[in-house]
C-alpha cells in the first residue's frame, strides 16, 4: 500500500513509518516538524534501506493537503499528527483544539474530495477519563477531563458520524495506552524538548542528571505499593498495530468497513515505583525520587482489556516492561538532546 502519515517525523509517527517499510509498504511522511525533526526521516532510511517521502506541511494549510493529495495516489492514512501534552492543552485550549480538530477536519475533507476513505487515527486511553473498572474494554463509557482529551474524543465523533453519513470509509480508532520505549536499534526514539512530562522520559532525564530527581505524585493511592498504575506499551508493538489495522481496513473481511475502536497497550498495569526499579536495572544506578501530593485529575490505576485487537488483527504486544526501559535508555546514550545530538 501506499501510505501517508502525518506527524510521520514524531515519536510513535516515525516508529509507525518504519514498520510499515519493514513490511513492505511505501509511506509518505507529513509533518510540520513543531514537535520533530527531519533527522528522524533520515535515521529511518538509515534503518529500512530506503528513505520514505517526506513533505514539509501543516494539516492546516488546507490547500496544501489537497493538493498533496491530489497527486498522491495514496491507499490510506494514518493520521497521528497532533499537539499531545495535557498540561499544555489546559493553559492553552485554542491552540489544542485547532491543531487536533481542525487539522482533522481539514484531512478528512481533503480525504473525502479526493476519494480516499481509508484511516487509522491515533487516540487515546485518555478518552475513557476515570475508568470505572479495569481492564478498560472499548465499550466502556468514555469522556475527557482535559482539552486534550476531549480534541481525541471529539475526532473520534467526527470520523464516526463521517462513516454513518458515507459507509465508503474505513476507520480505525487506535486507543493507546501510555507508549514508551524506542526502537531496538537505538536509531529511533523520543526527542524531549526541555523538562519531559511523562514518568520514562523522565527518568531519563535524572539518570543523565538533568533532573535532580523522580517525581513520584502521590503513593497514598489504593494500589498495592500506593503509586498510580498505568499500561506502558512498547513504541514498537505499537507501530506494528498500525500496520496491522491499516491491512485489516484494507481486507475483505467484515472488518475492512466501517468504523472499529481497538484498545492498544498489554493488558498489564505497572506501578510508577515498578517503573522506576525497571529503569534503574536498565541504566544500571539508583535514582534519586521524590514523592509529591497527588496531582489532580490523576487516577489510581488503568489498564487496558487488548482482547479484541488480539482477535480482530492478531496482534498482542510481545515487549515487557524491562525490555521499554533497556530501549529507551540506548535511545537516550545514543541520542542525549535528540537526533541531533546522536
Ligand atoms: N505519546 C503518547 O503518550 C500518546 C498517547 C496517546 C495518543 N497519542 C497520540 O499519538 C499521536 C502521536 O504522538 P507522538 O507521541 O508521536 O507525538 P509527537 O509530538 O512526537 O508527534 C506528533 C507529530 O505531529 C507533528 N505535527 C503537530 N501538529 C501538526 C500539524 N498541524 N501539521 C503537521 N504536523 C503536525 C509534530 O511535528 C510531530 O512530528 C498524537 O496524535 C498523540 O496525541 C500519543
Amino acid at each position: 500500500m501506499r501510505v501517508l502519515a502525518t506527524g510521520g517525523a514524531g515519536y510513535i509517527g516515525s516508529h509507525v513509518v518504519a514498520a510499515l517499510l519493514e513490511a513492505g509498504h511505501e509511506a509518505t511522511v507529513v509533518d510540520n516538524f513543531s514537535n520533530s525533526s527531519p533527522l528522524a526521516v533520515a535515521s529511518i532510511a538509515e534503518l529500512c534501506g530506503h528513505r520514505p517521502q517526506c513533505v514539509e506541511l501543516d494539516l492546516l494549510d488546507v490547500d496544501a493537503l489537497e493538493a498533496l493529495l491530489q497527486g498522491g495516489d495514496f491507499d490510506g492514512v494514518i493520521h497521528l499528527a497532533g499537539l499531545k501534552a495535557v498540561g499544555e492543552s489546559v493553559a492553552q485550549p485554542l491552540r489544542y483544539y485547532e491543531a487536533n480538530l481542525c487539522g482533522s477536519l481539514n484531512l478528512c475533507r481533503a480525504m473525502q474530495r479526493v476519494g480516499l476513505r481509508r484511516l487509522v487515527f491515533s487516540s487515546s486511553a485518555t478518552v475513557y477519563g476515570e475508568p470505572q473498572s479495569v481492564p478498560v474494554t472499548e465499550d466502556a463509557p468514555t469522556g475527557a477531563t482535559n482539552p486534550y482529551g476531549w480534541s481525541k474524543y471529539m475526532v473520534e465523533q467526527l470520523l464516526r458520524d463521517i462513516a454513518t453519513a458515507d459507509a465508503g470509509w474505513h476507520t480505525a480508532l487506535l486507543r493507546y495506552f501510555n507508549p514508551v520505549g524506542a526502537h531496538p536499534s537505538g536509531r529511533l526514539g523520543e526527542e524531549t524538548r526541555g523538562e519531559a512530562a511523562n514518568l520514562m522520559p523522565r527518568l531519563a532525564q535524572v539518570a543523565t542528571g538533568r533532573l535532580p530527581n523522580a517525581t513520584i505524585y502521590g503513593d497514598d493511592y489504593p494500589t498495592p505499593d500506593g503509586t498510580g498504575i498505568r499500561d506502558y506499551i512498547h513504541v514498537w508493538d505499537l507501530a506494528i498495530a498500525h500496520v496491522r489495522a491499516l491491512e485489516v481496513l484494507a481486507g475483505d473481511t467484515a472488518l475492512s468497513a466501517g468504523v472499529h475502536t481497538w484498545n492498544l497497550g498489554t493488558g498489564r498495569g505497572y506501578s510508577v515505583r515498578e517503573v522506576i526499579a525497571a529503569f534503574e536495572q536498565a541504566c544500571s544506578r539508583s535514582l534519586p525520587q521524590q514523592v509529591l501530593p497527588r496531582r489532580p485529575g490523576d487516577i489510581a490505576a488503568i489498564y487496558a482489556d487488548p482482547s479484541r485487537a488480539e482477535r480482530d488483527l492478531g496482534w498482542r504486544a510481545k515487549r515487557d516492561l524491562v525490555q521499554m526501559a533497556q530501549d529507551h535508555w540506548r535511545w537516550q546514550q545514543g541520542h542525549p538532546a535528540g537526533y541531533e545530538d546522536g
